[in-house]
């Protein structure tokens, strides 16, 4: 054969398996108004607001498109928990929408996804019924009835708020804690949401506090996606604490911790806030510091400084032996 007679043969055998696929599946979708699926699955957005709904198209489904069923019932079964607490007709209105020649399902009530607790065993992701569907007048009857599993899956909408758990957080941090060590391993928020709309990322920055000290140059999240807190640069309470003229309880940094969720597009995206306190305390890194009886201290509590001092010092080291005089 040429090339030109493959090509030809090629094309013949196609169309002839398009015809028998095309016959095949008319044939079946021929058979029933009630449509040829065994299970049909549509989706409804949440709505934690346990209200009627508006008319909207999102709230509209599609369920048998191939003619117009004499009668559809929808059961639940009653030993499934979460469906229970959702009777069909509580939440949702059957339909023939003679326009577009489908049966649809319109969702009349809101459900709430997410339930109230942070545990997924009060999540409603699907309500599952049993549809009945009597495809032509001639025979409405428990013989002709054709059965469906229904399947409705409630999408998640970002409509929770991270929150923060044990917030808003103190914390204790000695001044020679190492830089890269972690100090803090307690920041966390919960989101009742799913999948990404629960996502959280943290981060910092600085927030008001006495000394109007930057915290965020001190402390790092070593992962947005953790609650844990590193030293990111040597800490120094004796700096501040003069800063602060010798008020230890103002020797602290104030840092606005910030949780979002990842949702998609990014304007949809939930944040809430609270504060980390991290108050720095003395640690042993001075050396010895004596006063002598001739020193007149200034009246600043954190002066080191003597005013109009007369000072003789000996310190003996080793073999090593210093003096000096000083006015
Ligand atoms: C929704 O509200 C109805 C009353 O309008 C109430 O009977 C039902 O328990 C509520 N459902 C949920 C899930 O809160
Ligand atoms: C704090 O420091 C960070 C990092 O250097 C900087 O990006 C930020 O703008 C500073 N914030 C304030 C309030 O100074
Ligand atoms: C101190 O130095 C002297 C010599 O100047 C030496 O004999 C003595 O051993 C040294 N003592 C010590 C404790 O190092």
């Amino acid at each position: 054969m040429t090339q030109t007679q493959v090509l030809a043969s090629k094309c013949v055998f196609s169309v002839f398996l398009l015809y028998l696929t095309s016959t095949r599946v008319s044939a079946q979708v021929m058979t029933s108004a009630c449509g040829s699926e065994s299970t049909i699955v549509i989706k409804f957005p949440e709505n934690d607001l346990n209200v009627t709904l508006p008319l909207s198209d999102e709230y509209v489904q599609n369920v048998l498109t191939n003619g117009e069923p004499t009668r559809v019932d929808v059961n639940f079964d009653p030993g499934d928990k979460i469906t229970a607490k959702y009777p069909f007709s509580d939440y949702f209105l059957t339909s023939y929408n003679t326009v577009q020649k489908a049966f649809q399902v319109r969702m009349i009530k809101g459900i709430d996804r997410d339930g109230a607790t942070g545990t997924t065993e009060d999540d409603v992701n699907i309500l599952q019924y049993q549809l009945v569907c009597f495809p032509d007048a001639a025979a409405v009857s428990f013989y002709s009835a054709q059965y469906r599993v229904l399947k409705i899956q409630i999408l998640d909408v970002n409509d929770n708020t991270p929150q923060f758990v044990y917030a808003p957080y103190s914390y204790t941090v000695n001044e020679l804690t190492p830089v890269g060590l972690t100090v803090f391993r307690g920041i966390s928020a919960t989101d009742l949401d799913e999948g990404p709309n629960k996502q959280i990322f943290y981060s910092f920055s600085s927030g008001p506090s006495p000394l109007n000290l930057n915290g965020t140059q001190y402390f790092i999240l070593p992962s947005e996606l953790e609650g844990i807190v590193g030293v990111l640069s040597p800490l120094d309470f004796e700096s501040m604490y003069a800063a602060a003229q010798g008020d230890a309880s103002q020797v602290y940094y104030n840092i606005i911790v910030t949780a979002r969720d990842s949702a998609s597009p990014q304007s949809a995206q939930r944040t809430s806030q609270t504060t980390l306190k991290i108050t720095i305390t003395d640690g042993d890194d001075q050396g010895p510091e004596f006063i002598y009886p001739s020193c007149i201290r200034s009246s600043r509590p954190t002066s080191k400084s003597c005013i109009r001092p007369k000072y003789l010092t000996s310190v003996t080291s080793g073999n090593a032996s210093i003096s000096r005089r000083g006015y």
